[in-house]
Parts: structure tokens; sequence; C-alpha cells
């Protein structure tokens, strides 16, 4: 097997973006494990992703209290000759109680431009709107019309959906109606839960998939051994996830494999996904990040894995019950 030098990019969906398969995400953007932020440790971050390579930028305006668009924004005037080849996606819904009008888009789109420094953002996705509020998201008035309003205007290149979980996600994603999505806590070596609809249905309407949450929190990042849950954020694992991570790690070891690499190259292997943005708080995350999507896979790690493969309800609230 040959081992590519550069992070292979693919095409997003029937978008027209190239994006690296590898990103990185911005949620914990130089968060410290008290809850402040360190906004130079977040720049060194991306600027480290980029050059190691990472041409995709996964934020959303209310990450790090705001703080990561503009941390973004700061990064991309630090490497001016990227400016063309970077995608950078972002999310609308700028405040907590946002109610998804075309007005509240309006501004969460246009306050977005102002802290990344853009004329212009390749991607925008609806940010977790829950699917109770399907229509009024959806509807005359609401963030998807005011969305291709701003697309028309040149403003925004391509519309997503990015909600927070699957049960909330896969209305959304069924409707046809965009162009790509990011999908959380549904897909990773600790959960399939995207293969039943979500991946099905992108693959029917020629979406493109950006898989966000591949390290389930960074637990398949160090494994259990290294597990100092007051070093991280949001990590608490059940002993039976912790158990089973220990006997991927097993499998990992025996085929020389990181657990790190099988993690991101599991993610992009399933044909309905064109990339994934692992979140960085530091930049030698960012950098190990790059290292472990180019490490070689054997074969037989993948055959090896198949039987391994389940899934283990770590962040989500209960699916809702459908209704007759
Ligand atoms: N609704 C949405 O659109 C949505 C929802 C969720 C996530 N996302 C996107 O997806 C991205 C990824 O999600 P996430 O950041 O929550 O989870 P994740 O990618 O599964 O895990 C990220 C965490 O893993 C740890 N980590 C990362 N690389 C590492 C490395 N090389 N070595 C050791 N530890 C490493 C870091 O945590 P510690 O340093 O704390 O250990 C980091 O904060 C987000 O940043 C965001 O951009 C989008």
């Amino acid at each position: 097997m040959t081992t590519p030098k550069h992070l292979p990019t693919r095409k997003l969906g029937k978008t027209t973006l190239e994006v690296t398969t590898l990103g990185v995400g911005c949620a914990w953007l130089g968060r410290r494990a008290d809850g402040s932020t360190d906004e130079e440790t977040g720049q060194a971050a991306i600027l480290a992703a980029l050059d190691s390579g990472v041409r995709l930028i996964d934020t959303a305006s209310l990450y790090v209290d705001g703080t990561a668009e503009r941390v973004v924004g700061q990064a991309l005037r630090e490497r001016p000759a990227l400016a063309d080849k970077v995608v950078v996606e972002t999310k609308v819904r700028d405040v907590r109680d946002f109610g998804y009008s075309a007005d509240e888009t309006r501004r969460s789109v246009e306050t977005s431009l102002q802290r990344l420094g853009l004329s212009h953002i390749p991607l925008v996705f609806i940010h977790d709107p829950p699917a109770g509020i399907f229509e009024r998201v959806m509807g005359p008035g609401g963030a998807l019309t005011m969305l291709r309003q701003l697309q028309s205007e040149g403003v925004v290149g391509h519309i997503g959906i990015a909600s927070n979980n699957p049960w909330d996600n896969t209305p959304y994603i069924e409707s046809g109606e965009f162009e790509a999505a990011v999908v959380p806590d549904a897909y990773s070596l600790l959960s399939q839960v995207a293969v039943e609809r979500i991946f099905p249905a992108a693959e029917r309407f020629g979406m493109g998939i950006v898989v966000a949450t591949p390290l389930e929190r960074g637990l398949l990042a160090t494994g259990v051994a290294a597990l100092r849950p007051e070093d991280h954020i949001n990590r608490q694992f059940t002993p039976e996830v912790l158990r089973h991570v220990a006997e991927l790690e097993a499998l990992c070891q025996r085929h020389g494999v990181s657990l790190l690499a099988a993690a991101l190259q599991f993610v992009v292997h399933h044909p309905a996904v064109s990339t994934t943005v692992p979140g960085a708080r530091r930049p030698e995350q960012a950098v190990a990040n790059t290292a472990a999507m180019l490490e070689p896979i054997p074969d037989g790690f993948w055959h090896d894995l198949e039987p391994m493969l389940a899934t283990y309800n770590i962040n989500l609230p209960p699916e809702p019950t459908p209704q007759h």
C-alpha cells in the first residue's frame, strides 16, 4: 500500500467545493480545561492545521462564545496565500435563543462575515434546529429562505444542515433541500447510527457529508489508558464503552496502527462521506490528526474491525418514538 504525502481531496457532494478528507473543527478552539479561552493557542491550532495541509475549517457563530470565528479570521489573514484554497464553513445561530427566522439568519451571517473578515462564505449550515420546528426553519420567512436569498446575492456559496444529533438532523437531511450536512454524534468507531437513514438520504440527494465528533470527544485519540477526564472537555464514558475501546486498542496494536488513525480514516472510508472535522483545542492535536490521516493502515485491519463495529449511546438524547 502506498502512503499519500498530502491529504487527499474529494468533491463535497453536489457542491462545487473540493475539500481535504480532513478538516479542523473549532468548537473547543483554545479552550482551557477550566473553561476559559486561550486565543493564541486557538489561532496556533488553526495555523498548524493549515500548515500540515488541511484546507477545510468548520466553525460556527456560537463556537467558543463567538471567538472561534474571529480567531479563524485572524489565522486566515496570517496565511494570505491560502485565501482561495481554504474552504471555510460556518453556521447560522448567533445567539443561543435563536428563532431561525429570516431576519435573525441575515444578522447571523453578517456577524460571521465581519468576524471572519470575508465577503463570501463558501458553505453555511443551519445550526442545531430541532426537528420540531421544521416548518418554521424551512418555510417562508425562515432560515432556509434567507440563506437562499444570501446565496443569490453572492454572499453564501452553498447551504447545509448541521443539527446536533441524528434525531434532529435526519428529517432535514431527508428533505433533499440541502447540498451538505454536518453529522455529529452519529458515525465513529463507536456509533453506526448514520448508516441507517442519514447516509442513504445523503447519497440519494447527492449531499456532501462532513462527519463531526469522529474522536468521540478525544476518547478515540488517547484511548482509555490516557483517560484523565479532568484534563479534557466532555469526557464521561460508561465502563462498557471504555471496555470496547480497550478492545479496539488491542486490535490496533496487533496491526501496528494507531487508534487515532483508525478513528479518523474509518469515518472517511464510507462512500457517503467526503470529509471529517475533528476538533483541535491545541496545535499539536491538529498536527497529530493530519499525521494520523496519512498513516498507512493494512487491509487486514479493516477486515478484522468489521465485527467489532457497534453503536453505543454516548452523547445522545433518547430517540423520539414515531407518532402514528
Ligand atoms: N451541530 C454541529 O454542527 C456540530 C456538533 C458537534 C461538533 N461539530 C464540529 O465537529 C468538530 C468535532 O467535534 P468535537 O470537537 O466536539 O469532538 P471530536 O472531534 O470527537 O473530539 C475533539 C477533541 O478530541 C481531543 N483531540 C483532538 N485531537 C486530538 C489528538 N490528536 N490527540 C489527543 N486528543 C485529541 C480534544 O479534546 P481534549 O483536548 O479535551 O482531550 C478535542 O477537543 C467540532 O469542533 C465542530 O467543528 C459540529
